[in-house]
């Protein structure tokens, strides 16, 4: 990879030890990338602190190592140019009822280093979908993001440029503001890799989580461009892209005539249009869904929302169905969401509609780094179906918003409500 004189001198320690042997990281991972060069980054999205699930049975020297570079890194002032702000992290401001949170020491580790992430200089937004709380790249602005449903709005929705981050890269990119040119940030990586034509009747925002979990199983690492859909709102965008990185590898999509870089066909494939296609109709909409349907029964115990994390618009929806109910006695309702939401939330009057309801604002955090158990869990969220089966051993049922909420109100699952037919 070819180095500028300032790079090569920090990499030769002019600027000490740590940023040295972050510039060597930059370098190595650019290296084995194909990178010739590093280029400026403007805005990081870092995830920091421990997972909760990750420190279950690591040994005691690996997590220690692990929260050491931590320490060193974030004991490091972020670039001055750069905007940086933090991921979800294992701890709640709030707390959070019935939930088996992991030890005492890795509670409080946490919280020191989200501390020290604020001292040195990165926006402590807490949140997965970091677009909702003031961390909104403008088209063709180089990013380092953490979390992959986030790094496919920001890439598909913005036409921003970032590849998919790990906690090193995107500490390395914070404190030192560059990143290795590869993947998603050169022009000619952006072009579509496989159409999928869209018949079926999109009109919620958890259908377009189907036609994301369809997609990224069919497109891989690739990028899939869709053709025929009418509209897609912040929500429909949010479930779209959490879904894609779920079922697959994706970076980015295209929504033809909707998103920055697909006007029409021709600028969606850079010219290059295939021949085939994949086609996402009423029949495969179904069957999506019922792909993650994993239920042997309709009780339930658990409904969670908010993944990606709730925006003002989900949590009035949430207000306006719970208004005057209350959730059934044996159901938790957790509603997940960034701390910058819930406060305007609280302002707006939503927060205590829900809590008067008996839900629960789940802030800071991922209801998977909780591992919560519960026997079957229903949400809005196909991301979360996908990861909840995997990580709590629950059953799981997929929803919309409207069935989730009447599953947490009467404690069952009515698959009447159930909108993939
Ligand atoms: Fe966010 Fe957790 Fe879902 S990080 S996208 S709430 S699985």
């Amino acid at each position: 990879m070819n180095l500028n004189k300032e790079q090569q001198e920090i990499l030769n320690g002019s600027r000490g030890p740590i940023l040295a042997k972050y510039m060597k990281w930059l370098t190595d991972w650019g290296t084995v990338m194909g990178a010739e060069r590093l280029i400026k980054v403007n805005n990081t999205h870092a995830l920091l602190p421990v997972p909760n699930l990750l420190a279950e049975g690591a040994s005691e020297n690996t997590m220690n190592e692990y929260v050491n570079n931590l320490r060193e890194a974030l004991s490091q002032p972020t670039d001055k140019k750069c905007f940086c702000s933090v991921h979800a992290t294992f701890v709640s401001r709030y707390s959070v009822p019935n939930v088996k949170e992991n030890t005492p020491e890795q509670v409080e580790i946490q919280r020191e280093l989200s501390a020290m992430a604020s001292n040195s200089g990165f926006i402590p937004t807490f949140t997965c979908a970091p677009y909702l709380v003031g961390n909104v790249p403008i088209k063709g602005e180089i990013c380092a993001w953490t979390e992959s449903s986030a790094v496919v709005y920001a890439n598909s929705i913005f036409g921003a440029r970032t590849t998919r981050h790990g906690t090193e890269s995107a500490i390395a990119a914070s404190l030192l503001g560059w990143v290795p040119e590869f993947g998603v940030l050169i022009n000619e990586n952006r072009k579509g890799t496989l159409l999928i034509e869209v018949t079926a009747n999109l009109d919620d925002p958890t259908d377009f989580g189907a036609l994301g979990y369809f997609a990224g199983k069919k497109a891989g690492l690739g990028i899939p461009v869709f053709n025929g859909v009418k509209h897609l709102s912040q929500e429909d965008a949010k479930q779209l892209c959490a879904a894609l990185a779920s079922s697959g590898g994706v970076t980015m999509c295209h929504v033809v005539g909707i998103t920055p870089e697909a006007n029409d066909l021709e600028q969606a494939f850079q010219g290059n249009i295939p021949k085939d296609s994949v086609t996402f109709d009423q029949k495969a909409l179904e069957a999506t869904y019922k792909q993650l349907q994993t239920n042997t029964g309709d009780e339930v115990d658990m409904v969670s929302l908010g993944c990606p994390h709730a925006s003002v618009r989900e949590l009035s929806q949430f207000a306006f169905l719970l208004k005057g109910k209350k959730i059934a006695k044996d159901v938790r309702l957790y509603i997940n969401t960034a701390h910058g939401t819930l406060e305007n939330a609280g302002v707006m009057g939503f927060k205590k509609i829900i809590e008067d309801a008996g839900g629960v604002f789940i802030t800071d955090t991922c209801p998977m780094n909780l591992n919560m158990k519960a026997k079957r869990i229903v949400t809005h969220g196909f991301k979360q179906a996908h990861y909840a089966r995997g990580i709590s051993n629950a059953e799981v049922i997929i929803d919309r918003i409207e069935g989730c909420v009447e599953a947490a109100i009467t404690g069952k699952w009515n698959k009447n409500t159930y909108n993939g037919n």
